[in-house]
């Protein structure tokens, strides 16, 4: 099968590391996300899997790129920099996050599962290290985009947290082609990329319903009835998660899918309106 989109278009500008200049220090309240439990609860789970994911994605795709021929790593060179970049920043942040979450009480079962399954997965070919990577991505991206057109899912949070959640989905954005335009150098197969993405999708649904639950358990706001509509309407309504990803999501099964055909303009200029709220890191060349 040929594929004829360019594994990174030159004409696209490169990834920028962005230092989030938002205080993380002041503790959280405990329905940070507009009092809204639920959506506190969905929020938080996400981020409790970040610092472990993203590690393995930045863990990934540099073993991906060593082991390209040497003209291909030239190509990738600046793009996985960047990429490492943002992930690596991203994953610190949400760590001191995740830190206030562990001071209420919450407790990340997620990490250690997702940890458990590296350790299995880190037996194969680097291939399908990427190509895990490569369909995470996807869900990060079109949870992204889908934050980042539908702001009111932050309504009535402090502006210092907006900004956290809408500068990582604007990066996801932006990096949203790195990994699987890397699976693609490496030859990696169309099989093992949707049969992958059928296991990443298994795996991410779940363990985000099951964190989540966990944490509205954790929060005592697992019996109340308000929980469960807010919930509903969160994952079923109109603007719901599931109406809204679903054709986004069957878009990576299409043999001539690729991450760019989605275009991104709410992250570009989220970041652009933004700019009091982040600041670039020079990165050393190499
Ligand atoms: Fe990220
Ligand atoms: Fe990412």
């Amino acid at each position: 099968m040929t594929h004829t989109v360019p594994s990174h278009d030159p004409a696209s500008p490169p990834l920028v590391v962005r230092r989030l200049l938002v205080d993380l220090a002041t503790p959280l309240p405990r329905h940070w996300n507009g009092g809204d439990a639920f959506r506190t609860a969905l929020f938080n789970a996400l981020s409790m899997s970040f610092p472990v994911g993203e590690q393995f994605f930045i863990d990934s795709v540099r073993a991906g790129v060593a082991v390209l021929p040497a003209a291909e790593q030239a190509r990738f060179q600046d793009e996985v920099r960047g990429f490492i970049g943002q992930e690596a920043t991203h994953r610190h942040v949400h760590a001191r996050f995740n830190a206030h979450l562990q001071q209420q009480g919450l407790v990340n079962h997620w990490a250690p599962r997702i940890e458990r399954r590296l350790r299995r997965l880190k037996t194969f070919d680097v291939r399908a290290w990427v190509a895990v990577t490569a369909a995470t991505e996807h869900f990060t991206a079109i949870l992204a985009e889908h934050l980042l057109r539908t702001p009111e899912q932050l309504a009535g949070t402090e502006p210092r947290l907006q900004a956290l959640w809408f500068w990582h989905a604007s990066e996801e954005a932006e990096h949203r082609s790195t990994a699987f335009d890397l699976y693609r150098a490496l030859g990696g197969t169309e099989r093992w990329r949707l049969r992958l993405f059928y296991v990443v999708t298994w795996h991410f649904c779940t363990d985000l319903l099951r964190q989540t639950a966990h944490n509205l358990w954790r929060d005592g706001t697992w019996k109340q009835p308000r929980t469960w509509v807010q919930g509903w309407r969160f994952v079923f309504g109109r603007q719901g998660l599931v109406p809204c990803l679903w054709a986004p999501w069957h878009d990576y099964r299409r043999a001539d899918f690729h991450p760019a055909q989605r275009a991104n303009p709410e992250a570009l200029q989220w970041l652009a309106q933004h700019t009091d709220a982040w600041a670039p890191v020079q990165q050393a060349a190499g």
